[in-house]
């Protein structure tokens, strides 16, 4: 039996397609492998959104396609195309980010090509196989319109397309039949779903899902601030199986910069949303993404995402220097931050960051809260790994409770962003 190893760059909406891929081989015959060497065709399922992550892809395919029958799927897979089939002889198949629906078949074609064309089956209807696990992952729209002047984003993953409620509460239904407890719903910007079948926005969808038997916890990324509507607030506030979490990127404090980048809401209107969330859910974390270096940010519009950062106090965030993508409306800005300036941006609020989500994660000692055990402590096995209600890890002794079970923890400790905690 042909042996398939999957390579997910990314993020969590391309190691769902990964799953769902691993999901349709799976069901037509091939064993997927954990082990790359063993395997005689490789699927490298790439990442577009900055220069690095995409150095990163071509290098493991250059060493792959020297030994292996390669595939290359997702997202720079959709933006390259044929020039991938021209540089590495050992590619046997490019796949964009709509096609991978037939990979069964383009696996065994014996013609190099590439599928990049339309969506042709509804992809969302491949449910992955998968036993023993407690947090999962589904998509509930893919697609971006909103063209953030850096973002390739809307370019490879194309428009907004909201999946139907029913398909995503079936998926559901049958991932708390297999034992999962908790899980994410994905969207490059969830706040705008919308199921025009059965007119059902996003608040609409969590109200419905938080029914469904078996799943403990429902969780969602992203949502976009300028249309986070207090509907949406309100309902996490009110079901208490919604993660009490918002993943809302800030990428900039400063207004001039986010007009820049398109962003579509000022400094002010972002503030206004945290303090909604904190007023109508107390304790809710709330973690971001920021973007340095993006052209045109002087020094005078870092300070205000410094200052924005230490005002708001984010449990994490994920900074990112600004790299040009091609094809974007930055590209054809003057790229005017230098190399140097952008590193220090970096270095400078990373730092800062490091010690606010210290602090953050500090502020939980002796606070009580429910936690889903989740896997045994990787670094120490007299421990076990829970996920809290707030999306934060807590560490808590072997024997508090078996996997999947959920606990009502008292924090007794921190190390670094990771809670030390026992059951009470
Ligand atoms: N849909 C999400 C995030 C998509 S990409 C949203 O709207 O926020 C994830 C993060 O990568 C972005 O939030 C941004 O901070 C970063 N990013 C996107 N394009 C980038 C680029 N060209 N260079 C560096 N970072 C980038
Ligand atoms: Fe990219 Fe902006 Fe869309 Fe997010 S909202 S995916 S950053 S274009
Ligand atoms: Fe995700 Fe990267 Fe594509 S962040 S949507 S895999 S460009």
């Amino acid at each position: 039996m042909h042996k398939v190893y999957i390579k997910t760059f990314g993020c969590q909406m391309n190691e769902y397609d990964s799953e769902r891929m691993a999901g349709i081989l799976s069901g037509a015959g091939y064993t997927i492998t954990q082990d790359e060497h063993d395997a005689d065709y490789i699927i490298v399922n790439t990442c577009s959104v900055r220069q690095h992550a995409e150095e990163r892809a071509i290098s493991f395919i250059g060493a792959a396609s020297k030994k292996h029958k390669v595939i290359v799927a997702g997202c720079m897979a959709q933006r390259l195309q044929d020039d991938i089939i021209k540089r590495f002889p050992g590619v046997k198949a490019v796949v964009g980010t709509f096609n991978f629906a037939k990979i069964a078949e383009i696996i065994k074609e014996e013609k190099r090509r590439v599928y990049a064309g339309e969506e042709q089956t509804d992809v969302f209807n491949i449910r992955p196989k998968k036993e023993g696990e407690i947090r999962g992952f589904t998509t509930v729209m893919q697609g971006c319109d909103n063209f953030c002047s850096y973002c390739i984003v809307p370019y490879v993953r194309g428009r907004e397309r909201s999946r139907d409620k029913d398909s995503i509460l079936e998926e559901l239904g049958e991932m708390g039949k297999m034992g999962y407890k908790e899980v994410m719903l994905l969207g490059q910007n969830v706040n705008s779903y919308f199921d025009r079948k059965n007119s059902v926005n996003f608040s609409g969808l969590l109200r419905e899902a938080v029914k469904v038997d078996g799943i403990k916890r429902i969780k969602f990324m992203t949502s976009h601030p300028k249309d986070l509507s207090d509907e949406l607030i309100e309902t996490v506030a009110a079901e208490p199986k919604l993660a009490r979490h918002f993943h809302l990127p800030l990428q900039s404090g400063s207004d001039r910069v986010l007009k820049l980048m398109n962003r579509k809401y000022t400094a002010g209107h972002f503030m206004g949303r945290v303090e909604k969330i904190r007023e109508l859910i107390p304790g809710c974390s709330i973690t971001t993404d920021i973007l340095v270096g993006f052209s045109g940010e002087e020094d005078a519009d870092f300070l205000q995402t410094v200052q924005m950062a230490e005002k708001i106090k984010f449990d994490a965030a994920y900074i990112f220097k600004y790299s040009v993508r091609k094809g974007t409306a930055g590209e054809k800005m003057e790229d005017s931050v230098n190399e140097k300036v952008k590193l220090e941006r970096l270095n400078n609020i990373l730092e800062l960051q490091k010690k606010i989500s210290e602090n953050m994660a500090s502020a939980n000692i002796g606070r009580e809260m429910d936690a889903i055990i989740c896997a045994p402590g990787r670094a120490d096995r007299g421990l076990l790994e829970a996920v809290t209600d707030t999306n934060k890890t807590v560490l808590i002794p072997a024997g508090s409770g078996k996997i999947g079970d959920t606990v009502r923890v008292r924090v007794t400790g921190a190390r670094r962003v990771m809670l030390e905690g026992e059951v009470i």
